[in-house]
């Protein structure tokens, strides 16, 4: 989508918003797939309810994008401009036991930083991709590590009310990938409660994480991590590859053969042969297991 209404791009400087003509989704996500549209990067995060309030006045339609990591973009021109937080200067300042992070941050970096300060808790993260706003709004978790544990307050920008607010760590709930923030919150920074260790213990643990990571995971290859939540008490990668349906394809896009939830961009899949392969996955695994898998992957398909 091209933002063309001249009072909307008269007013994006000064907020201050960048705005970039026609980006391809498929060089911000890590799946490689999507199509073009305008993408606006925000220098502030007081500029947020203006902002939305322009777009929202000349009913423009837009998302919010993190780190992309998760996240499956359909082809074409897109219906919708996506939004941006511009890299911050200081993304982690620490203070005794808390760290202070913006939401654009790294979340490898962030914890790689912290843990340069003492400051551990989060080693299972180290490997998971994507900003730390991204890692908050899903509660991203793994070798029994989720970032909601150490969250004191969030920073967001609540789209319901039109206003930035910082929550207490208590009037959010975090559970297995799923946080009670709308659709629509925009995760702005965050305070963390993190534990002190010593830098060698904690690299010590990250490096156990990176090896068991290492040895399931396909990293080298364009993928979403995993497609499905796991179902309670099961795990969807068991079941899938069970079936025997590691390096069932559509097109280009694959079913991991490392890694039976993770499904990859072997080279040019189209956002429909990807939709293609998880609703034909997830009907399987329903007919065998009597199962319905939840998509983890976050789809933007309209
Ligand atoms: N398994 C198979 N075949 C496979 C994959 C897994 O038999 O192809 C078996 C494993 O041998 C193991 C069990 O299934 O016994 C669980 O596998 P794994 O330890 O790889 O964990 P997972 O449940 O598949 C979860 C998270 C990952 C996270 C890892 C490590 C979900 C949906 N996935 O995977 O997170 O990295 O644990 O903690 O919760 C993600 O969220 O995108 C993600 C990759």
């Amino acid at each position: 989508m091209r933002i063309e209404d001249p009072n909307v791009l008269a007013a994006l400087p000064a907020l201050p918003v960048e705005r970039q003509e026609h980006v391809s989704l498929a060089e911000l996500t890590y799946l490689g797939i999507g199509g073009t549209t305008d993408l606006l990067r925000i220098g502030k995060h007081e500029s947020i309810p203006a902002l939305l309030e322009l777009l929202d006045r000349q009913a423009i339609p837009h998302k919010f994008i993190g780190g992309g990591s998760n996240l499956l973009v359909i082809d074409g021109e897109l219906p919708f401009v996506v939004l941006q937080l511009a890299k911050a200067e200081n993304e982690v300042v620490i203070e005794g036991n808390f760290a202070h992070v913006d939401a654009a941050a790294d979340l490898g970096r962030m914890v790689t930083y912290c843990a340069k300060n003492d400051l551990g808790g989060m080693e299972g993260l180290i490997g998971v991709p994507g900003t730390v706003g991204g890692a908050l709004r899903m509660n991203a978790g793994a070798y029994g590590t989720q970032i909601g544990s150490y969250v004191r307050e969030v920073k967001v920008y609540r789209a319901k009310e039109r206003q930035i607010e910082t929550l207490h760590g208590d009037q959010i709930s975090f559970e297995y990938r799923h946080t009670s923030f709308a659709p629509d919150d925009m995760m702005l920074a965050v305070k963390l409660e993190l534990p002190s260790k010593t830098y060698p213990e904690i690299l010590k643990g990250i490096r156990l994480c990176n090896e068991k990571r290492r040895a399931s995971q396909p990293l080298g290859q364009k993928s979403a991590g995993c497609i499905f939540k796991n179902p309670p008490g099961g795990s969807a990668g068991r079941m899938i590859d069970e079936l025997g349906l590691k390096g069932f394809y559509v097109g280009d896009a694959r079913v991991s053969d490392r890694h039976a939830n993770f499904f990859v961009n072997a080279g040019q899949a189209a956002a429909v042969d990807m939709l293609a392969l998880i609703s034909n996955v997830r009907e399987r695994v329903n007919r065998a297991y009597g199962v319905s898998l939840e998509n983890e992957v976050v789809v933007w398909n309209a």
